[in-house]
């Protein structure tokens, strides 16, 4: 794979219409209502492990949906996206838990410095990324700006949906990773892993994994991407 091959994927976010239809698809149907409540059960139980952290980094927030979630948990909510539109769209809607500040930038070169935040959060962005080079080069700028914890959502093997998947011939969006891959991200970008937290057992290919920053008194710019080899 090209390494701009994920531009298609980045930019099918920025538009206003998009971003409506993202923002609103959770709670769309019975459905999507309640599988968007398992995920947020799943977060819950996971992050309940945490002590209260006072500042979080959600990225990318997309429209803004685990806002209400993660307002709970901290004082200091900072959101990132590579789409202007998708966080207009959770500006607008989620007034009342909007974030402290919104920045437009990409997950892989966060404009923050060093150790800035106790947890970053991130939903839904690792499994549309297929090769290991690039999951490791987005946990490694979360492990950067995280002076705590990193915790992400991503798609594994090992259930009816991936299975079922593995029929299919279309081109694909999302990827699933084997639990050996995603430890392997986890470590090649200074991370360690606590806890892994099913959406689903057997059913759901969403797992939320919970890490342990490694070095988090240390200085810890990173210009080069964690090495594949
Ligand atoms: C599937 S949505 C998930 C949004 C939100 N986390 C959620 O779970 O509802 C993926 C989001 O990732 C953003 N995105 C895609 N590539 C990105 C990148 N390289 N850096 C930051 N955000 C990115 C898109 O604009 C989109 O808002």
């Amino acid at each position: 794979m090209e390494a701009n091959q994920n531009e298609g994927f980045e930019r099918a976010y920025q538009s206003e219409d998009f971003a409506d239809y993202y923002g609103s698809k959770h709670e769309s149907s019975a459905t999507l209502r309640f599988r968007n409540r398992r995920e947020i059960a799943m977060w819950t139980k996971l992050l309940s492990r945490l002590p209260k952290s006072s500042s979080i980094l959600d990225c990318p927030a997309g429209a803004g949906r685990f806002w209400p979630f993660l307002r709970n948990m901290t004082s200091t909510l900072v959101a990132v996206d590579s789409s202007a539109e998708m966080m207009g769209r959770g500006q607008k809607v989620q007034q009342g838990f909007a974030p402290d500040s919104c920045e437009v930038a990409m997950a892989q070169d966060l404009p923050f410095p060093d150790n800035s935040f106790d947890l970053v959060f991130c939903s839904r962005l690792l499994h549309h990324f297929p090769q290991a080079k690039d999951r490791q080069e987005i946990l490694s700028s979360f492990s950067r700006v995280s002076r705590g914890y990193v915790a992400f959502s991503t798609w594994r093997t090992g259930n009816y949906k991936s299975l079922r998947n593995s029929f299919r011939r279309e081109n694909q969006t999302r990827f699933f990773a084997s639990m050996g891959d995603i430890e392997n991200d986890v470590k090649a970008a200074g991370l360690t892993p606590i806890h892994i937290q099913h959406k689903q057992r057997l059913v759901s290919p969403i797992v939320a994994v919970l890490c342990r920053v490694n070095d988090s008194m240390a200085s810890k710019s990173r210009s080069e991407p964690a090495r594949v080899s």
